[in-house]
């Protein structure tokens, strides 16, 4: 029996004519009424998609929301967490302290891997917030939260790895591999979406880090470090914040991570991929 032909993917939401398009005063976190889970705010492509629930926190009643969290705190946390586990399967694990919002940390550690190990093989920037998954708008942009998006997503990253160029020079071949968001892609569409920017402090911070790629692709186009961003899809990292069932898990996104880790010498430089693919 003849398989019936898989129904067309409907089109992402910014593709659509503008009629098409749900007026975002529709959906109750436009309103104030609640905001949507982290990852939905974290794919633009992702609202208009048919869906069979749809999932909203609600804000926690006046004096019950959880304290804010204090960026000097030791890190880092979840790495930590994972060392005993990857021992486990006989991995050789390390863990060191690094907030990227602290020049001072980012010197301890460039200067411990530089004691400790001489090169470095491949960076992987991972970290990222999103401290505003619950705003619309730009106007609406709470300029202290767009300072630390920017603070870990650009110039953390970007003073890391100049702290490192040394030691990534001194490796054979060198991969850096910017984790990045499809949330810059609003940004970088030209806003003209006809649908709130979402997460702006986030969105602008990944677009700048798209921006940096390509800059730092370029400035390292006669070495033999190739750096690329990537975007690694939605995944399941927040059941607190309710993850989707499609998510992707953390090992398959890690997949497209590795792809950028370990192109080889005629690989791309200074692009942004997704499942290994360019993005527009
Ligand atoms: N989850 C998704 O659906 C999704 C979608 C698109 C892109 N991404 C991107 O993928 C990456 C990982 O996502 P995730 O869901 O695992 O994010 P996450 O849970 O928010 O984790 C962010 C990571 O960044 C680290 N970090 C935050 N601030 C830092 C700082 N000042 N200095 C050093 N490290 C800091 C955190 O370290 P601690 O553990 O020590 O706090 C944590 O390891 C992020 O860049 C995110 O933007 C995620």
């Amino acid at each position: 029996m003849a398989a019936a032909d898989p129904p067309t993917a409907p089109k992402p939401w910014h593709a659509r004519p503008a009629r098409h398009r749900r007026p975002p005063t529709t959906h109750p976190s436009a309103a104030g009424q609640g905001h949507l889970r982290h990852d939905a705010q974290d794919r633009p492509d992702h609202r208009d998609q048919p869906r069979g629930r749809t999932r909203l926190r609600r804000r926690p009643p006046p004096g019950r929301a959880r304290p804010p969290r204090d960026p000097h705190r030791a890190r880092p946390r979840r790495a930590r967490a994972a060392d005993p586990q990857l021992r486990q399967e006989g991995h050789a694990v390390t863990t060191l302290p690094l907030d990227l919002a602290d020049r001072a940390s980012i010197d301890a550690a460039a200067d411990r891997l530089t004691r400790e190990c001489g090169h470095l093989d491949v960076l992987v920037n991972n970290a990222g917030t999103m401290p505003d998954f619950g705003t619309l708008s730009a106007l609406d942009a709470d300029t202290d939260q767009v300072r630390a998006a920017m603070e870990v997503s650009l110039l953390g990253t970007w003073a890391l790895t100049q702290a490192l160029l040394p030691l990534l020079t001194a490796a054979p071949v060198a991969r850096i591999v910017n984790v990045s968001s499809l949330c810059a892609q609003q940004i970088a569409a030209g806003l003209d979406l006809g649908a709130p920017l979402r997460s702006p402090a986030h969105s602008m911070a990944k677009y700048t880090l798209n921006a940096l790629t390509a800059v730092l692709g370029r400035a390292l186009a006669d070495t033999r470090i190739l750096v690329n961003a990537v975007d690694p899809g939605n995944i399941a990292t927040h059941p607190e914040r309710g993850d989707d069932d499609n998510d992707r898990s953390a090992a398959e996104s890690a997949l497209d991570i590795v792809w950028a880790a370990t192109l080889g010498p005629d690989g791309p430089t200074g692009g942004l991929f997704r499942h290994g693919r360019p993005v527009a």
